[in-house]
């Protein structure tokens, strides 16, 4: 580093504290601290501790769970959260879980610097609104093993690129407007061939077209469930997909698929679930002999061969389900099927079943359903072994026996389960409450639909079944036993068996928020597991009403105070830089001299002019600012000032700018308006104004910053400074040994009181401070001059703002004091000048004064750290910022 920067690192931090950007004292890393305090901004209905601390990590805001100071996941599963995921996110960078499912006003596109997330394990978006394509950019996540993105409202083709996620062992896309065909990898282009570590392909519900590949499946692949369901896919079923030796569940159902079934489809030993129903597969009917696993097949509404029963109607012994509704099956239906232990549902109408039917001797006693509605059968043998419904209903032989209930749609139905209640008698609980069926009293459930996408079964009204259920509930969700309450479950027209679930509190009427982000994301990460045979499934909860009701983050008002305290924690931070300016001195080297700015625009290495080192600005000509704002037209003008006006105005791309087009007389030399652009591309902070770019032509200097509304920017302000008070807060609660105000603009008040309390002027070395000074700075020893810096610094926290010092005399002021203590910093004495001096410290990231402090006391805290951390961010390197990426 140039020490001769010390002036100019001097005014970078005190930019920084002007801009009111940094977080001091943080257990959270600065970057995290912005990114999310960021999001919060862009989120209604954040949890209410969100507010209360700048610290997430710290003063641990809930959903949040951090690492050594860094952010490491985020979970806020059904938190009612109303916004768009921007690319803040993206800041996140040591992220490696995301779970932001069940949160249905969740909307807009995903931001591709998701991409950014480069440490992402798990990725959860189930359940929201989000709409527009796929980033491609998620492809670029590694070490991703859990992608959930079902149930939104996607659209575009699935991208190529994730077929990189070599980790990937969850890859759910399901229910969404997905169009376009399947992607394999061909050359140097990935494709979904690739997931070989892939076990669940979830696809269905979309609208992808286009045949399934051959090239997508191959024997060195783990897949168990494989879901193309709901789509619009043509062409014939690949018959590499039978070997794909580990599948358990096929689903094919509901595309135009046609040809024959591939003949090796037996090969699938493993497979639980078939189903290929609702395509046009035409051929010999397909041959399952081995399947010996095979619980539920549904082959309904092809256009197969027509064919007697097949042999496997004699051999599939583990089958609880048999569907094949319009398959032109004829002949006799062999007694046999109706033996499987298991059996529970046969559901063959619209066949051409013919001749006799008889049931046999041997029937499952799980038998609860045979439809056989529309057959051919002519005579039946009852058999007294089976009571539950039969329907025969359309065959010819109901023209005999029409008044027989078999030959009657309406019979007496099994009922589908429902968690009985007859216990808690018949008391009622108000609206949205409900009875918990554990204690028989009212509370506010967490409740949802659970979708069963291939359960092995088909009866509804087997408690057994639902039983188990519900004790998979409560014991893997860590509730109380009993305390799951099961309604209406139905097959849907999708086929998923849909549970309507109630999940209540193990005490008093509410979840609280760390619960339910737990509950919810046990249920979108899978860590719940449902019995096996109800097989893969997905949640959709329903918003949690909690007693807090949503808001929670609303800003307190008092910007204009505010602003004066912000300038109280000056304090202890000029002190700071003071002290790190003296110890700089022997080591002090001349300063850089002036020269000319803009003279050379090509990247060079010396310290002085060249191109501004910009972190994403762009350069804009006059003319394309003036066409912008329809020729600084007085309609678009936003504000003014002494340093010449503000004008709205819109880029080619759409995006709306503030243009500050500075006056005559008010303009900064050439140099001082390459730092200041220097500056400001750097700090790309989300909440505040982001440079885009700047015009330096024809004798105008203007800057382009991102247009930002009113009110996000108090937001932002008063965001900083609770951030900035809560450490000083602490540092004093700790002193005085009682607890502080809550808000922001009293703690505030309250520190720059308690300073001025304390100072005291015979005290030569601390003046009175020493208790809640940095210990960085207290530690140090040497503290000449810090009674000067102090008397500026509480000349700064004046309350009228007559009274304080211009930022020029400020800088005017310090210089002075850095010189008298001897200190050369063989810079001009103007502000301006030394503001010049900044351009000479961008060979590197510019370190905040504090670092080497800190670093030479070994005050390894983590506070200091992440103090640290904030300034070799801000300054550049590690926070290479887009302007205008959307
Ligand atoms: C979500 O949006 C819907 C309609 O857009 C609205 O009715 C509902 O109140 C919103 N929910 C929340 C939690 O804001
Ligand atoms: C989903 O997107 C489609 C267009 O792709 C749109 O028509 C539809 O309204 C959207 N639905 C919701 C719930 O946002
Ligand atoms: C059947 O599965 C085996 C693995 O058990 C595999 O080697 C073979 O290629 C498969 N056969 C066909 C025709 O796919
Ligand atoms: C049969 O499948 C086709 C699609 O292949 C669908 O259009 C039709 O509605 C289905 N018929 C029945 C009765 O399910
Ligand atoms: C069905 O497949 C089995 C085993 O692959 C075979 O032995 C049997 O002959 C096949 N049945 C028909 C009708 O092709
Ligand atoms: C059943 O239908 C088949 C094919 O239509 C026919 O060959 C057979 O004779 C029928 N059997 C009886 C008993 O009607
Ligand atoms: C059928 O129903 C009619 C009247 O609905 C009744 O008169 C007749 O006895 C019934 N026949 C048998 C076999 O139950
Ligand atoms: C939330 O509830 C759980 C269980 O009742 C409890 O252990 C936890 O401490 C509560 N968390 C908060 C932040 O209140
Ligand atoms: C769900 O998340 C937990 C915690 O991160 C993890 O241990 C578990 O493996 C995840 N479950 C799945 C199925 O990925």
């Amino acid at each position: 580093m140039r020490p001769g920067g010390a002036t100019a690192r001097l005014l970078f931090f005190l930019s920084f504290f002007t801009s009111g950007i940094h977080l001091l004292f943080s257990d959270t890393d600065p970057r995290d601290a912005a990114a999310l305090n960021s999001l919060k901004t862009q989120w209604q209905n954040t949890p209410p501790s969100w507010g209360q601390s700048d610290d997430p990590c710290g003063a641990p805001w809930e959903g949040v769970t951090c690492s050594n100071s860094r952010i490491t996941a985020l979970g806020l599963s059904t938190m009612s959260l109303v916004g768009k995921l921007s690319g803040d996110i993206g800041g996140l960078a040591e992220l490696r879980s995301l779970d932001l499912s069940f949160n249905s006003n969740l909307t807009g596109p995903l931001s591709p610097r998701l991409g950014d997330l480069l440490n992402l394990n798990i990725l959860i978006l189930a359940g929201c609104s989000f709409s527009g394509s796929i980033p491609d950019e998620l492809g670029n996540l590694a070490k991703l093993s859990f992608l959930a993105l079902n149930s939104n409202n996607f659209s575009g083709g699935i991208p190529p690129s994730l077929g990189k996620l070599s980790k990937l062992y969850w890859l759910d896309l399901a229910d969404n407007q997905l169009t376009g065909t399947i992607p394999i990898s061909r050359g140097t282009t990935p494709g979904l061939d690739l997931l070989l570590n892939a076990k669940h392909f979830h696809f269905n519900k979309n609208q992808l077209s286009g045949s399934l590949p051959p090239e997508l499946f191959s024997s060195d692949m783990m897949l168990i469930h494989v879901l193309f369901d709901g789509n619009q896919l043509e062409g014939n079923i690949p018959p590499t997909i039978c070997q794909v030796q580990t599948l358990e569940v096929l689903r094919l159902d509901r595309n135009s698929l046609y040809g024959d079934v591939p003949d090796n489809l037996n090969n699938l030993t493993n497979l639980i679930e078939l189903n290929l129903a609702h395509n046009m597969l035409a051929g010999p009917f397909p041959n399952l002999t081995k399947m010996d696993a095979l619980n539920y097949v549904d082959l309904s509404n092809n256009s197969f061969e027509s064919s007697e029963a097949p042999d496997w109607f004699l051999t599939l012994s583990s089958l609880t389900t048999l569907v094949i509704e319009q398959g032109s099956l004829q002949g006799i239906l062999p007694a046999e099927v109706f033996s499987f232990p298991q059996l529970q549902q046969v559901l063959l109408r619209n066949n051409a079943f013919n001749g006799s039917f008889n049931m046999g001797v041997s029937i499952s006693p799980q038998l609860q359903l045979v439809d056989l509605q529309n057959n051919q059968i002519s005579t039946v043998t009852l058999t007294a072994d089976y009571t539950n419904r039969l329907i025969l209903v359309g065959n010819p032989v109901c023209t005999a026996l029409s008044n027989t209930s078999y030959c009657q749609l309406q019979q007496q139905s099994t009922k589908p389960y429902s968690t009985s209640l007859a216990n808690c008698g018949s008391k009622m609980c108000p609206i949205e409450q409900k009875l918990s069926p554990q204690s028989c009293e009212c509370a506010y459930p967490y409740e949802g639909s659970l979708y069963f996408r291939a359960p092995s079964f088909r009866e509804l009204s087997n408690e057994n079944t639902f039983h188990s259920l519900e004790m998979s509930l409560w014991d893997e969700l860590g509730l109380t036993p009993g305390s799951v309450f099961l309604q209406n479950p139905f097959f849907n027209v999708d086929d998923y068996l849909q549970v309507q679930v109630a999940l209540f509190p193990p005490t008093g009427k509410y979840f609280n928020r760390s619960e339910i982000q737990r509950i919810g994301f046990y249920l979108s990460n899978q860590t719940y597991k449902p019995p096996k045979y109800f097989g893969p499934y997905y949640f959709i909860a329903s918003n949690y009403p909690f007693p807090d009701g949503s808001g929670g983050n609303s800003l307190s008002s008092g910007v204009v105070v505010g602003i004066g305290i912000g300038c109280g924690l000056l304090v202890m931070s000029l002190v700071g830089v003071g002290i790190y300016a003296i110890r700089q001195k022997k080591r002090a080297e001349k300063a850089i001299g002036l020269s000319k700015p803009f003279a050379s625009w090509a990247p060079s290495g010396n310290d002085s002019g060249g191109a501004p080192q910009l972190k994403g600005a762009r350069w804009f000509s006059y003319d394309e600012l003036k066409k912008c704002t329809s020729n600084f037209s007085q309609s678009n003008e936003i504000g003014s000032g002494g340093y010449g006006k503000v004008y709205r105005g819109m880029l080619s791309d759409g995006q709306v700018v503030a243009i500050k087009r500075s006056q005559k007389g008010s303009m900064q030399g050439g140099l001082e308006f390459k730092t200041e652009i220097e500056l400001l591309s750097r700090v790309h902070h989300k909440n505040l104004v982001g440079l885009v770019g700047f015009c330096f032509e024809l004798g105008e200097q203007m800057l382009v910053y991102e247009y930002m509304p009113n009110g996000t920017l108090r937001e932002s302000l008063s965001g900083r400074l609770t951030s900035t008070t809560t450490v000083m807060q602490e540092r004093l609660e700790n002193n005085i040994g009682r607890t502080l105000t809550k808000q922001p603009i009293e703690k505030g008040k309250y520190i720059v009181r308690e300073a001025r309390m304390r100072l005291d002027r015979n005290d030569e070395t601390h003046h009175g401070l020493k208790e809640i000074m940095d210990p960085g700075i207290r530690n140090m020893g040497n503290l000449v001059g810090f009674g000067r810096f102090l008397e500026l610094a509480m000349q700064c926290v004046e309350e009228s703002a007559a009274e304080r010092p211009t930022m020029s005399e400020v800088v005017k002021e310090l210089e002075i004091l850095l010189k008298n203590d001897g200190m050369n910093t063989n810079s001009t004495t103007s502000a301006s000048s030394s503001a010049t001096d900044f351009g000479a410290s961008r060979d590197g990231p510019v370190r905040h004064p504090y670092n080497e402090v800190i670093a030479k006391n070994k005050d390894g805290n983590s506070v200091d750290n992440a103090n640290r951390d904030a300034f070799d961010h801000n300054g550049g390197a590690t926070l290479s910022e887009k302007a205008g990426s959307t």
